[in-house]
């Protein structure tokens, strides 16, 4: 092994230049390996734009939030956006891909993605490209690691979100709404609302009843509390209705982009009971800005795991927390299927026992 790559794919998150720099450092201080970053994800792998990251390049960015060399969310080198003559086309590129790492002399790739991405590293590792995945996205929807990386950073702003809404709402004697990332797994609502101590918490895993959503803020009020915090998590849906796509995407590897339902439940909440209610959507908020300390470390702590996962010849395989410890699963059990909140999961028990409802 000589000359490895290394690319940042998907949606952005907290901690990505961590990973960036570990891989970078631990491959030349430990190997003396050159490492290539390619720019914009898949894109950049295409079209063959890349960079030279040597120590000076990765230094003073494990602080920093977002991704030095891009990323994007809808570039799939299997099924990749061409435009011609104003024309638009999906074409296969991925033999495109071989050519541009062949000719590079990159003997192995480590992936930082969700689950697009990973699904991406596993087919390019089927065509015989040597991968190692890294699990990124703050929505910790990733099967197989018991953590994804810039998951509790994106956790401690919409808790700091919470904690903003709890004294404007306690002023006001109003409800606030919430509405948080996660596509359709309600991790980010799940722990922000017992971090932020939310009143009602609202996750795809469990369709919710207006009416109980009601009967909680009443129930709050009989007992002199004016005010209510409910967190929505964006894939959230009513028993018998369906989630609110914001926007379709084509290109992208998951097409549906969700957004809205905090607008919605808060409308309904405001015409049920009468209060006054406010909604706030937190957005990309959530994926900008430094990662916290526990990412930082879990990060750099994933990339190292990486570099020496490639050493030891541990091709097809995604670098995974379990308990407390690095290791490493084969690809193929990340990308399998989506890591939901389990309804008894103990953490929804424990939301319960501290009096929270789900509005089922
Ligand atoms: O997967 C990360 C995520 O932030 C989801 O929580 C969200 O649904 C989606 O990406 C938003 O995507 P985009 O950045 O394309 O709006």
């Amino acid at each position: 092994m000589h000359r490895i790559g290394v690319i940042t794919g998907g949606g952005d998150c907290p901690g990505l230049n961590a990973v960036v720099r570990a891989v970078t450092k631990s491959a030349i201080n430990l190997y003396g390996w050159e490492v290539i970053g390619f720019e914009d994800g898949f894109k950049g792998l295409v079209e063959n734009r890349y960079r030279i990251l040597d120590l000076q390049a990765v230094s003073g960015i494990l602080h920093r939030g977002g991704t030095i060399l891009g990323t994007t969310n809808r570039d799939n080198p299997f099924n990749f956006l061409i435009e011609e003559n104003g024309q638009k086309e999906f074409r296969d590129m991925s033999a495109v891909v071989l050519e541009n790492l062949d000719r590079l002399g990159i003997d192995a790739l480590v992936v930082i993605g969700g689950d697009g991405s990973l699904n991406i590293a596993y087919q390019l590792h089927q065509k015989g490209v040597k991968v190692v995945g890294v699990p990124k996205t703050i929505d910790n929807d990733l099967s197989a690691t018991d953590l994804t990386f810039g998951f509790h950073t994106a956790v401690a702003t919409a808790m700091d979100a919470l904690d903003r809404l709890h004294t404007t709402a306690e002023s006001h004697h109003r409800v606030m709404v919430l509405e948080v990332m996660g596509r359709y797994a309600g991790w980010i609502a799940l722990a922000a609302g017992i971090a932020g101590g939310a009143d009602v918490i609202l996750i795809p895993e469990i369709p919710f009843k207006l009416e109980k959503i009601c009967e909680k803020i009443e129930e709050r009020t009989l007992t002199g509390k004016k005010f209510s915090i409910i967190v929505v998590a964006e894939g959230a849906k009513p028993e018998g209705g369906e989630m609110v796509v914001q926007k379709i995407v084509p290109e992208s590897h998951d097409p549906v982009r969700l957004g809205g339902i905090g607008n919605k439940v808060g409308e309904e909440i405001e015409r049920l009971t009468g209060k006054e209610t406010r909604v706030t959507v937190l957005g990309h908020l959530q994926r900008g800005g430094s990662p916290n300390a526990f990412d930082r470390i879990l990060s750099t702590r994933y990339g190292v795991a990486a570099t020496k996962a490639l050493k030891a010849g541990n091709y097809g395989s995604m670098v995974s927390l379990q308990g407390s410890v690095v290791t490493t699963v084969p690809l193929e059990d990340a990308i399998g299927e989506l890591k939901k909140v389990p309804v008894d999961h103990e953490m929804i028990q424990v939301a319960r026992a501290v009096g929270i409802s789900f509005g089922d």
